[in-house]
């Protein structure tokens, strides 16, 4: 298997990119909903570290993701079947994109206005001065985004059903 994307699909880099991302967010979506139903405990804060850890560790990787896309692009999009279709697919891998560094930017924002330092795996940093008020506004951007992350989600699985049972045109085969 080829390392670098071709214009037919993509290489081992991209395909291990866009899978382990989906098997993170996997656990990390539900486990963050798990995680604000919990009573205050040291428990609770163990677990709070981990999702902050995995988020991070999520961040840098959407990072280098990007940075692998400049490096090899992405293949060409698969023949239209109606107007419009490219730019929808476009959109969809844009949003998508947008979402996943909205939850955690707006994560490490509100951690970071609670007045905390975190643990960038490569240095800590923290503000000087709390703002709750701020820290409250990026908890809901954290929140809403993640049910903009899932409707996109959706949308991105049933186009692939539709392209393989409808257009039969294996897409799914230029990412497996
Ligand atoms: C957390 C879930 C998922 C996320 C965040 C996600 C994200 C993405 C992104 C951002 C791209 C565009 C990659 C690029 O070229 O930059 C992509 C492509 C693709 N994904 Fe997913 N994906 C997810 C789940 C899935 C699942 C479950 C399937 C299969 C059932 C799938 C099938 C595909 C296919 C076939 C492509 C290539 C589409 C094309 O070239 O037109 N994805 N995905
Ligand atoms: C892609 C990565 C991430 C996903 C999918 C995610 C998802 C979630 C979800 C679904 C919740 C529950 C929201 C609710 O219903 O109230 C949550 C809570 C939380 N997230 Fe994240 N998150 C991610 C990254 C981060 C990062 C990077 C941080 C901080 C550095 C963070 C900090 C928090 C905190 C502190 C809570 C719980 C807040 C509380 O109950 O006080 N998350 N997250």
């Amino acid at each position: 298997m080829r390392i670098f994307n071709s214009t037919k699909e993509y290489g081992l880099v991209g395909k291990l990119f866009h899978w382990i991302t989906f098997l993170a967010l996997l656990a990390q979506v539900p486990f963050g909903f798990y995680l604000v139903g919990l009573e205050f405990s040291s428990e609770r804060i163990e677990l709070e570290n981990i999702h902050i850890f995995v988020g991070i560790t999520i961040f840098y990787f959407t990072l280098f993701r990007l940075i692998w896309k400049l490096i090899s692009p992405s293949p060409s999009e698969t023949k239209s079947v109606f107007k419009g279709q490219v730019l929808i697919g476009k959109a969809n891998h844009f949003l998508l994109y947008v979402s996943i560094l909205t939850i955690t930017i707006s994560g490490i924002l509100k951690k970071m206005y609670m007045g905390e330092t975190l643990n960038f795996i490569f240095f800590k940093y923290g503000f000087k001065k709390d703002n709750f008020i701020l820290a409250d506004v990026y908890y809901d951007v954290h929140v809403y985004a993640n049910y903009l992350l899932l409707t996109l989600v959706t949308l991105h699985i049933l186009a692939v059903i539709t392209h393989h049972f409808i257009f039969k045109d294996n897409i799914l085969k230029k990412i497996l």
